[in-house]
């Protein structure tokens, strides 16, 4: 009988015991009914890192890293999910799922061999009207040559290709779509970017619309065995040597924006591939920049204003629980949680132009004067948004301003620095300067300190989550993870499902909760299940490991008791929503001033104050 992916999962890690599998990296020692050890992921010199055989999963308490036998093993390992499963299956002699696809390493070979042959093939067709397009944009032979660019006419690569790899090949390459029966080539009419992985092996494609009205604009190749979209970054290959050697990267829109600055001696610059960008880009920038440093090259246009917030947003999201974003480099003091740190600024030269346009027009050495002189991310943000201050035109278009306002001054960890950030906040928006700082103090108490026992060191860990409203939440989900509940699962569903989740990573596990509440027999099967639905997503394994945790509080309830749990969290969660619906309404501010040189004079003024101050402390 076939097995499925699900049944060989549980059949490796019935087989794995969860002490063996971490005492092959740490020295375990009993205490009580755990097993305890140095976390293996973070350094530390007493131990906080606990194996919990009974359950079969480990926790640490410094670092918050937590998993079961198998993301033990993808992480010390470096391996994926299927890897190991593979691995694990052979090892034990188990029988693998029908369905698993010789997805070895002869396939990816040929898809590599055939996206090099397709390479060579667009190359080679590169002439004509497109050529001279891409010499209009300032593009030289070399360049071209350099990257690789090629043109896709018609039809012809199918035919070309057809006798040297098998139709399968070419189709899971990406390179042709089935029609009616019929291959067809994917990539027609348009200018070719060959996509290389960060071993300078071509994987993929990137193709522009060359003729007018034609869509999409770009028409990228999709993931494949080869190519993962969400961890390959464009030019990245080109970019590593230098991205090393100068300490850190500029990330930009576009594939031409990359080739433009490569070209110009700007070499420490990467894209996405058409997608928004991932915390797996970040991970991966991060393997190269040590100090992480990275700069923000959009469009300057409002749009490209949009992008740069968001991914902003998405870099720090990457290293919340890594430690700070390090918002101002001159005045961090330096300490040993400093690697943690990242330091964005933001590119962003006056005129409307993508970098291709203004390195182009404008010179490379120009750009560089724009780099060198680049704001930090907090900077950038906070004269956005009081400039915006133009066009408000109600007392509440003033609100959600400061809405915006207080998490960019939240994030200023140095007291004396946010001090005078909120000063001039005040000052340009005309509203009060104490309840601005009640405000940001607010979300200051969502922040949760956590300290351990320990005697060189305290080790603090500051965790995103505790705001009242996620407490709450997580308190609800943990009851699913209670050993012997004195309720049976389908009741907590029941319970639960009385409230909406909110958050995507919450929701999720909520959902997968509720599947499980009908087929697992007991809690170690509910958290087995989990961590394997999770096994490919961290952040989510660091949620469940903290459900667990949780759950242990909940542990050994009468069923009134169970109850009572559920009634009140529900409670705390409805009141919580409820009180940011009224925060909404509150009118918090007087008027508007729209003294926008002032603004900017308050802002030099304190600027210098950080630099004196830096200058005394030296
Ligand atoms: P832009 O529209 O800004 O194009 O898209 P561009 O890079 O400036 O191109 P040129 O200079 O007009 O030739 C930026 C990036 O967004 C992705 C591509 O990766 C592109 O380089 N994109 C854009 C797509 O994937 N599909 C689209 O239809 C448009
Ligand atoms: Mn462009």
């Amino acid at each position: 009988m076939a097995t499925t992916l699900e049944e060989l999962t549980s059949q490796i890690k019935d087989r794995l015991d969860i002490v063996d599998v971490v005492s092959r990296q740490v020295i375990l020692k009993k205490s009580g009914s755990h097993f305890w050890g140095l976390c293996p992921f973070h350094k530390e010199k007493t131990p906080s890192f606990s194996v919990n055989p009974s359950l079969g999963i480990y926790k640490c308490f410094g670092c918050g890293e937590g998993g079961d036998s198998l993301s033990f093993i993808m992480k010390t390992e470096n391996k994926d999910f299927m890897d190991v499963i593979k691995e694990y299956a052979e090892r034990f002699n188990l029988q693998m799922p029908d369905n698993f696809k010789k997805t070895d390493k002869s396939l990816k070979d040929e898809l590599m061999k055939a996206c090099s042959a397709a390479a060579e093939f667009y190359k080679r067709n590169l002439s004509g009207e497109p050529l001279k397009y891409l010499h209009e944009r300032g593009m030289t032979d070399e360049i071209i040559d350099k990257f690789g660019l090629g043109l896709a006419g018609n039809s012809g690569l199918y035919e070309k290709l057809k006798n040297t790899f098998t139709a399968d090949v070419l189709e899971k390459a990406g390179l042709v779509i089935e029609r009616d029966g019929r291959y067809i080539d994917r990539f027609r009419n348009r200018i070719i970017i060959p996509i290389q992985n960060e071993n300078g092996e071509t994987v993929a494609f990137g193709a522009r619309a060359i003729e007018k009205d034609q869509t999409p604009k770009y028409l990228n190749s999709p993931d494949s065995l080869i190519y993962n979209k969400s961890k390959l970054l464009y030019g990245l290959f080109t970019a590593k040597d230098a991205i090393k050697s100068e300490d850190c990267v500029i990330l930009m829109e576009g594939y031409f924006d990359v080739i433009a600055a490569q070209s110009h001696g700007i070499e420490n610059c990467v894209a996405s591939c058409g997608t928004s960008l991932t915390p797996d880009h970040i991970k991966l920038l991060s393997r190269y920049t040590q100090s992480r440093k990275i700069y923000l090259s959009f469009d300057t246009d409002s749009a490209g204003q949009k992008a740069t917030n968001r991914n902003a947003e998405l870099i720090k999201e990457a290293f919340e629980g890594l430690g700070n974003i390090k918002q101002f480099d001159e005045s961090y003091i330096s300490s040993t949680e400093d690697k943690y740190a990242c330091e964005i600024r933001v590119i962003s030269p006056p005129e409307g132009k993508d970098p291709d346009e203004f390195i182009r027009s404008t010179g490379a050495a120009s750009y560089k004067k724009y780099m060198e002189h680049a704001p930090l991310l907090i900077d950038f943000q906070f004269n956005n948004l009081l400039n915006e201050k133009n066009t408000l035109k109600t007392p509440q278009d003033k609100v959600k301003l400061v809405k915006k306002l207080i998490p960019v001054l939240h994030e200023i960890r140095n007291e004396i620095i946010r001090g005078e950030y909120v000063r001039m906040a005040a000052a340009a928006l005309d509203i009060d300067e104490n309840s601005l700082l009640l405000e940001i103090r607010k979300m200051n108490d969502a922040h949760i300190v956590q300290t351990v026992n320990n005697e060189d060191r305290i080790v603090t860990i500051v965790t995103k989550s505790s705001g009242e409203e996620e407490k709450a939440q997580k308190n609800l989900l943990s009851l699913f993870l209670v050993t012997n509940p004195p309720i049976s699962y389908g009741e907590i569903k029941e319970m639960t499902d009385r409230v909406g989740f909110s958050g995507e990573t919450l929701i999720n596990v909520k959902s997968t909760l509720d599947k499980l509440a009908n087929t697992v027999k007991n809690t170690r099967e509910a958290i087995e299940q989990l961590y394997s639905q999770f096994a490919q997503d961290e952040d989510t394994r660091k949620i469940i490991t903290e459900l667990i945790s949780v759950s242990e509080a909940f542990q050994n309830l009468t069923r009134q008791d169970f109850t009572t749990v559920v009634e009140e969290n529900i409670k705390r969660l409805n009141r919580c929503r409820e009180e940011k619906e009224y925060a909404k309404n509150r009118e918090l501010y007087k008027s508007v001033n729209n003294d926008d040189e002032k603004a900017r004079q308050e802002q030099l003024k304190l600027r210098d104050n950080i630099m004196n101050r830096r200058q005394l402390n030296d």
